[in-house]
């Protein structure tokens, strides 16, 4: 017999739904390099974006289109030319940069009006809004070289934006943009994706790249020795950038990452680095624990923390399906409530991932470990050996001489990590009250002096 499909679904959907709660209201921009859409991946792109905006985000997404343009170059037999990772860009670059950002948005327009049966985009309603929300001004002339209409970001209209966005529509944006005068400059979307994203000081920047993230020794290729770092604090960020040489073509990994310091800088928390090549990684990068790409992030995200009062729903989400199998006692949210300072937690990006409680018991100084619970989406990580040590500093600190859990399915756990078995007796007499019976719990000690 098959599985019932609720067997693995609902347990998924469930651990989606912290992120779900976390991000609606908050404004994501997206940019997606050009090759991304000449690779065909553009009806998934829309299919995940719409999706996503029906989760309550806002979205403003900025298109790349540098294989377009040189596709038109090429068919003019003109060769692109660029300097410090920018175009320069002549008249005929000009030409072949609007019949590009023309035909794109229409492309972009029509894979968010899908809308058949039977595909994710059935039933969605993504009204697309694109207008000149940005002015532009020449980039000049640098180091002799003359950068013609080439474009730098002057102003972006933020009021503007956040009008259509709060209208709920989709806000589209080309890296175009146009002078006072009336003249039109080509930009890189990744500075236009960056100067929007600071603008609205949105809650996060993704850059949707040929690269597939920053790996640990940037200077080397991903490999299995040298994999995707998932999250890079700004100053190790801002390092690395020091070690490279200054990116001299768009896509560089180099020329991303300094994008993506620009923006932390600027006041966007987290700005992200993902592939196109693999399908859905939009998804996978804002809804799974770890993502797929990289997470340039202005704090450190994951801290194991003592828990305050905003704490109480994501601990009782944690522990409530180990409540529910029985593996904890049950616990009411009054009890939390009242009950929250004496809980660790750990926080990974808003969400609580482990948690565990330290009730004293001074007059036999001691200290009761509970509802030590680490999420099953990150068990086996350490995560529950770090909440653990942090409670024996805890209890330290408190100056008692040995902590003790109740449990009755995860005794190796623990004798693993130095208890060992007492009889219930052994309990604190005010505890030994509560004991019960009928659950013959194990009582483990460990001994912290
Ligand atoms: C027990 C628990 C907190 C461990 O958290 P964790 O972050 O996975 O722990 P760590 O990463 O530090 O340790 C993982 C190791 O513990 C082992 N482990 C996990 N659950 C275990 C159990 N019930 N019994 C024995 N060993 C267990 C894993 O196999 C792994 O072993 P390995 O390192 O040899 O591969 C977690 O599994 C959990 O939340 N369980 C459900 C709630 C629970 O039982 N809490 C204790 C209540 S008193």
């Amino acid at each position: 017999m098959s599985l019932p499909f609720n067997f693995t679904f609902v347990p998924w959907f469930r651990s989606v739904a912290p992120y779900i709660h976390k991000f609606r209201n908050q404004t994501f921009v997206v940019g997606v390099c050009g090759e991304a859409i000449a690779a065909g991946k553009l009806p998934n792109l829309a299919q995940d974006l719409a999706l996503i905006q029906s989760m309550g985000v806002k979205i403003v997404l900025v298109h790349g289109f540098r294989p377009q343009v040189n596709e038109q170059l090429k068919a003019k037999n003109h060769s692109p030319k660029y300097f410090k990772g920018i175009r320069i860009t002549d008249e005929v670059s000009l030409d072949c940069a609007q019949e590009a950002a023309g035909q794109l948005r229409y492309e972009i327009e029509a894979a968010f009006s899908q809308g058949l049966p039977n595909t994710p985009m059935a039933g969605a309603t993504v009204r697309v809004i694109s207008g000149n929300f940005l002015t532009a001004r020449p980039v000049g002339i640098v180091d002799g070289v003359d950068f013609q209409h080439s474009g730098v970001v002057r102003k972006i209209d933020t009021a503007g934006i956040m009008r259509s966005l709060d209208m709920g529509a989709l806000v589209l944006m080309s890296p175009f943009g146009f002078s006072p005068t009336g003249e039109a400059f080509n930009l890189a979307m990744e500075e236009v994706a960056t100067s929007v994203a600071t603008a609205l000081q949105a809650d996060k920047l993704i850059f949707v790249t040929e690269v597939p993230g920053i790996a640990t020794d940037i200077t080397l290729p991903v490999s299995e020795d040298n994999p995707i770092d998932t999250e890079l604090p700004l100053d190790s960020a801002e390092k690395m950038l020091l070690e490279l040489p200054e990116a001299n073509q768009p896509g560089d990994t180099a020329f991303y990452l300094q994008h993506c310091v620009k923006a932390c800088k600027g006041g966007v928390e987290r700005s992200h680095i993902i592939p196109y090549a693999v399908d859905g990684s939009i998804l996978l990068e804002v809804y799974v624990h770890d993502g797929i790409g990289t997470m340039v992030v202005d704090e450190k995200l994951e801290s194991l923390r003592e828990a305050s009062v905003d704490d109480v729903g994501g601990i009782l989400q944690l522990i409530e399906p180990f409540e529910k199998d029985g593996t904890l006692v049950k616990r009411s949210r009054t009890e939390i409530e009242r009950d929250v300072g004496l809980y660790t937690v750990i926080e990974h990006d808003g969400v609580i991932f482990a948690c565990a409680a330290l009730y004293t018991y001074p007059e036999a100084r001691t200290a009761e470990l509970a509802a030590l619970t680490v999420s099953p989406d990150v068990q086996g990580q350490g995560d529950g050996d770090r909440v653990l040590k942090r409670i024996e500093q805890r209890a330290k600190l408190a100056g008692l001489d040995s902590i003790f859990v109740l449990t009755t399915r995860t005794m190796h756990w623990f004798i693993k990590r130095g208890f060992v078995q007492v009889d219930p007796d052994w309990l604190p007499d005010a505890r030994k009250r509560k004991y019960n019976w009928d659950r013959k719990s194990q009582v483990l000690v460990k001994n912290i002096l």
